[in-house]
């Protein structure tokens, strides 16, 4: 029988948290590239919280899917036919598009990477969109010092263990947020930050023991209550920089979230002259993403980056597993191996 393409499919808005009848799963005939266009094979799909974003019809800076249209999201696979100088067939590559086995794509953002070493599926994570993200936010706005103290919320996450890592090799004592002891053992014990704290405890009296000295860099991952008791605790001159804020994607645009505790008191910010600054990976992060890319695995090679995935089965699987990336049950950066 002649392949297929398999696709996940926007079938419609979610209401709260998405649900599997959100999604539809259906087969249709592989793409023909264009000229100049690759056709790429994935490999891998990078499962991402940005995409609960997407589901919905609201203005953001980027456009929704389209109710039956693919899921958007990025790939990791080998070009299968290519109508672009740049680009053979076999080639390994980190930029195809969309919840889907195949996909045509143009040159931007299309990036050669090693099939094998590192892993084909660490271009996703700690060598792609993620720890892009950390590294710019760090680069930019945390900009953690030696001596200085970090905190960092979702930190056995994709973007949060690359984060913790880098103000780590900077010189700054790192201390974890994260949900559970199995997630704050791996970031104390594998990735070698100076402690975590389980957000199901009490986070202000975890907070209290672990930097009484106050926190000059908050790396943002999450939002809600966590974001509530760290917030009060940044020094004179303590930078926020705002990543996202994940427990709150699933609540209605504008609306308050039911039990919410209500937000921190922003008088600080002129008191303490603090810098409080959000930034989408996207603005600068890719036109970067050679000189990251370079450095991080300078720092694989040495040892001193590490790196977890949670790597689930079946592209047919993927909106079970994202669904689930919503309520804290992926351990590492969640990927789909798509075959
Ligand atoms: N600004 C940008 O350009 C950019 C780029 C990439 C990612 N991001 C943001 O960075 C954050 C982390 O993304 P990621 O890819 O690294 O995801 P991730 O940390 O690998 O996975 C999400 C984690 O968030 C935590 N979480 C999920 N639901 C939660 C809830 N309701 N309350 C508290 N914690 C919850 C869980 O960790 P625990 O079990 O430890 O709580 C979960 O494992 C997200 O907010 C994402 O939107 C922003």
């Amino acid at each position: 029988m002649a392949e297929t393409n398999l696709q996940i499919l926007l079938k419609r808005r979610p209401v709260g948290a998405p649900v599997p009848e959100d999604f539809d799963i259906v087969e249709t005939p592989i793409p023909e590239p264009g000229e100049g266009q690759v056709l790429v094979r994935a490999r891998f799909l990078s499962l991402d919280p940005y995409m609960r974003g997407r589901m919905a019809d609201v203005k953001s800076y980027a456009k929704p899917v389209a109710l039956g249209a693919v899921m958007e999201g990025q790939t990791a696979g080998e070009v299968v036919a290519s109508r672009h100088a740049g680009f053979a067939p076999g080639d390994t590559v980190l930029g195809g598009f969309g919840w889907q086995r195949f996909s045509v794509v143009g040159p931007e953002r299309l990036f050669k990477v090693p099939a094998t070493d590192p892993p084909l599926s660490a271009s996703l994570g700690v060598l792609g969109m993620p720890g892009l993200t950390a590294w710019t936010g760090l680069e930019d706005i945390g900009q953690p010092k030696a001596g200085e103290t970090v905190v960092v919320s979702a930190a056995s996450g994709a973007v949060g263990q690359v984060v913790g890592q880098i103000a780590k090799l900077r010189g700054a004592k790192v201390v974890g947020v994260a949900g559970g002891a199995k997630k704050c053992d791996f970031v104390v014990k594998e990735l070698g930050f100076d402690a975590c704290l389980d957000h199901h405890g009490d986070l202000d009296a975890q907070l209290d023991a672990a930097v009484p000295e106050g926190i000059d860099v908050y790396w943002e991952n999450v939002g809600g209550k966590t974001q509530a008791a760290v917030f009060p605790r940044l020094r004179d001159f303590g930078r926020m920089v705002m990543c996202g804020m994940i427990a709150q994607y699933n609540e209605a645009p504008g609306a308050d979230a039911a039990g919410a505790p209500p937000g921190p008191n922003l008088g600080p910010i002129v008191r303490k002259r603090l810098r409080v600054q959000g930034f989408i990976v996207s603005d600068t992060g890719w036109s970067r993403y050679g000189t990251f890319r370079a450095e991080a695995e300078g720092w694989i090679r040495s040892g001193k980056l590490r790196w977890r995935e949670d790597v689930v089965d079946g592209l047919a699987n993927a909106p079970r597993a994202f669904i689930g990336l919503l309520k804290g049950e992926n351990f590492g950066k969640l990927v789909v191996r798509v075959d």
